[in-house]
């Protein structure tokens, strides 16, 4: 990824944890350590899935990339959907080809490509419709991140191509405040089939610029002390999402809506967007 993870990455006690272990590796919780753990609880999430049919199934397109796949959830729902012909996933963490070329495995038409789409080397496709699954745009959580992805897709996209993604509704940003410093424990079972605790955090500051940081420990013998993990989000709202869309050379076309169902987000309504790329960008971000 282009971006470090910013001031003030942990707290509490992650932060105390690594204050007496500092050479304790602090990880993205999209690297190997924790894949074991999201495997259980994030790839059996569906609930963003019809919102997002419905507005694929409306340009009826050929190409479809699904920007930060993961394991490549969203596309295998559109393939049995019969949306797209032809489907390309794109994700920066390595860990993510491994997971998205055994879900495929044996298809035809389907592909992973290793991008950081903040800072790609090359364009991947011409693509007719992207997608980004559960509420992936958090993942840019800077305004120039959020302008480098929307500069992305608009140059991926063909001429009147569409982008269609989860955003929080407005007051959404709000309710983020009751998640202030939850902790937990629980577990899961490691890639060589050992039961593992892994410890979980989340703390959100609203007058922070909508910082949501969620933080993970694996305690690990044979690594003592073990792996601290980091996913550092902004909660985007709609209307911010939706101007910078529309400075940036998209209109919104159509929304629908998809309410979370995990997570401790359970309960709360996403727009899903669906956006046409129109003219040029006036100012399109420079690729660094
Ligand atoms: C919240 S997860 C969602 C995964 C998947 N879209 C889904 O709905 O199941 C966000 C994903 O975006 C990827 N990601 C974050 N920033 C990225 C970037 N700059 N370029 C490519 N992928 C990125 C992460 O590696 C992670 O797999």
């Amino acid at each position: 990824m282009s971006e470090p993870w910013g001031d003030e990455p942990l707290f509490g006690p992650f932060l105390a944890i690594q204050r007496q272990f500092p050479d304790i590796p602090l990880l993205s919780y999209y690297d190997a350590d924790f894949f074991a753990y999201s495997r259980e609880a994030a790839w059996p999430q569906e609930w963003d899935v019809p919102a997002l049919a419905r507005l694929a199934a409306r340009v009826a397109p050929h190409t479809v990339v699904d920007v930060g796949c993961s394991d490549g959830r969203i596309l295998w729902h559109l393939r049995r959907h019969g949306i797209g012909s032809r489907h390309i996933g794109l994700d920066a963490s390595a860990s993510a080809r491994k997971s998205f070329e055994e879900r495929f495995a044996g298809e035809t038409g389907v592909s992973f490509r290793h991008v950081d789409v903040t800072a790609p080397e090359e364009t991947p496709a011409e693509a007719d419709l992207a997608v980004m699954g559960s509420v992936t745009v958090n993942s840019f959580r800077t305004r120039e991140q959020l302008a480098g992805l929307l500069g992305f897709l608009h140059h991926m996209l063909r001429s009147g191509g569409h982008a269609a993604f989860l955003v929080y509704q407005d007051h959404v940003a709000d309710l983020f405040r009751a998640l202030g410093r939850a902790m937990d424990a629980v577990p899961f079972t490691d890639d060589s089939g050992r039961r593992r605790l892994i410890w979980r955090g989340i703390d959100f500051r609203l007058e922070h610029d909508h910082d949501l940081r969620q933080n993970y420990f694996i305690q690990y013998d044979d690594r003592f002390p073990g792996v601290l993990g980091l996913v550092r989000e902004r909660v985007w709202t709609t209307s911010e999402v939706v101007a910078e869309a529309t400075a940036r050379g998209f209109e919104l076309v159509a929304k629908d809506l998809a309410v979370v169902d995990d997570g401790g987000a359970e309960g709360w309504p996403c727009d899903a967007l669906l956006l046409r790329a129109t003219h040029r960008p006036a100012h399109p971000e420079p690729r660094t």
